[in-house]
């Protein structure tokens, strides 16, 4: 523990001068101040999810079950706040936005690296994305970093190999039976349940991240370069579990 120096202020502990001296419009409009402080709450609950999630791996990696629970369960709390703070954003109209979308130039979410490290420490491990940060930089280090990393979804499929679970050829056959025996494998059952909550929470906040972006710009193409709505439409069938989705059809 680092000594806490004498008379320390809130200001101070918290950092604030640094913090508050990041909001920087560039077009002097007055709804650009919105838009960058709905980023960079994201920003920081995404900073927040990714210290949770890599506590959340190393519990599940010692069968330490209950407190894996109450980590994933503040990540579900921190979801839920992300996605419904897209209707704060909602109230900037197309007209607002788009009489400063030309100071963006061509940063995008799409960048997010926070964002990317956090869908591989999930375990949705896509390299493709890698280009978007050159390599020497601290991002592109972290995301090396975070694909040799074990993902949420390794931390899983290890435990159900510690529970004597055979998960050479996948894990579908062991979460089937973990729901069929919930009783006999409580832990297990309990663990899938947070996982797709958190699964469930993933795609809901990628739903209205579209649809915000539809009634803002319909289908105009991204900052990023990307085809804009399509692009988004078009990650919203991704999952981190889907064999935790498509049990229920088995059951
Ligand atoms: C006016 C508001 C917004 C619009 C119009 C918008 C639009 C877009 C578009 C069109 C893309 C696709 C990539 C591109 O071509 O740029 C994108 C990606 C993305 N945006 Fe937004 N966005 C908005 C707000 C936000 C906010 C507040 C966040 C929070 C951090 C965010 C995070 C992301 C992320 C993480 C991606 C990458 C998604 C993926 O690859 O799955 N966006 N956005």
């Amino acid at each position: 523990m680092t000594a806490t120096p004498a008379g320390i202020t809130y200001a101070q502990y918290l950092g604030l001068d640094d913090l508050l001296s990041a909001q920087r419009p560039l077009s002097g409009l007055h709804d650009e101040m919105l838009f960058i402080v709905i980023h960079q709450t994201m920003e920081l609950w995404m900073k927040e999810m990714l210290h949770e999630v890599d506590y959340a791996i190393r519990l599940i990696g010692k069968d330490s079950f209950a407190a894996a629970y109450k980590a994933l369960s503040r990540v579900g709390r921190i979801q839920s706040v992300m996605t419904l703070s897209w209707d704060v954003l909602s109230t900037l109209t197309p007209v607002d936005y788009l009489a400063f979308r030309d100071v963006l130039g061509t940063s995008s979410g799409f960048q997010s690296a926070q964002f990317r490290e956090l869908e591989y420490r999930l375990g949705l491990k896509d390299e493709a994305y890698l280009k978007q940060h050159s390599p020497g930089s601290d991002d592109r280090a972290r995301l090396d970093q975070a694909l040799l990393q074990p993902s949420l979804r390794d931390a899983a499929a290890e435990a159900l190999k510690r529970a004597g679970f055979d998960v050479s050829g996948g894990t579908d056959a062991a979460w089937l039976e973990v729901y069929r025996n919930a009783d006999a494998y409580f832990e297990l059952y309990q663990l899938a349940e947070k996982l797709l909550d958190l699964d469930d929470a993933m795609a809901m906040w990628r739903h209205k991240h579209v649809l915000t972006v539809e009634r803002i710009i319909g289908n105009k193409r991204g900052t990023g370069g990307s085809a804009g709505a399509s692009y988004l439409r078009s990650t919203l069938e991704k999952r981190l579990f889907p064999e935790l989705w498509s049990l229920r059809t088995d059951l």
